[in-house]
């Protein structure tokens, strides 16, 4: 093998051992806060499984974390996926929030998911159960619709 390719192969490999050291914050709590949207609203089991499956890990304060999701750099990635997603919507918070911006939220999930902009695709790309079907993203629509 040529001299440079080998140096470029071992660079990687010092920098991929390297970042694994990186700390990132874990994303769980034990308890359901009463700001939780399960205790704002009633939400039917099958919209609510939906959420959970497809939504939580970015915008709640419990994520489940697969093996690799530990593993650099996904960890990192995860990490500022969960960060930037609760800041814009945390359903363990959603009591907090403003009768307002409630609405606003809620507006913006029947969008986000009719256009088909969540969940994010390099997510889904991992999770494939976390694809919303037609059928679900109707059922989310209509609870919205109802509430
Ligand atoms: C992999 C993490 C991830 C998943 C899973 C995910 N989101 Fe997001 N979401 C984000 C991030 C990051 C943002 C902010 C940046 C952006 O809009 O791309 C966001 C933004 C949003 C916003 C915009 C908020 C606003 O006020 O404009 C809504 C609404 C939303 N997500 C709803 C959902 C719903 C509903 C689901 C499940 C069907 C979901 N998201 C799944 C990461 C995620």
């Amino acid at each position: 093998m040529k001299s440079y390719i080998k140096w470029i192969i071992y660079s990687l490999l010092i920098v991929l051992v390297g970042i694994q050291f990186i700390p990132t914050s874990i994303n769980q709590q034990e308890i359901t806060p009463y700001t939780d949207i399960r205790k704002v609203y009633t939400i039917p089991d099958n919209v609510l499984t939906i959420l959970e499956v497809s939504c939580f890990d970015c915008h709640s304060n419990n994520t489940n974390y697969p093996f690799y999701s530990r593993i650099q750099p996904m960890a990192m990635l995860m990490d500022k996926h969960v960060r930037e997603g609760k800041e814009e919507l945390n359903f363990s918070e959603f009591g907090d929030y403003s009768d307002r911006k409630k609405r606003n939220k809620l507006f913006s999930i029947q969008n986000q998911v009719k256009d088909g902009e969540m969940p994010l695709s390099s997510y889904t790309l991992m999770h494939n159960d976390a694809k919303l079907t037609a059928n679900e993203k109707k059922l989310i629509e209509e609870w919205i619709t109802n509430l």
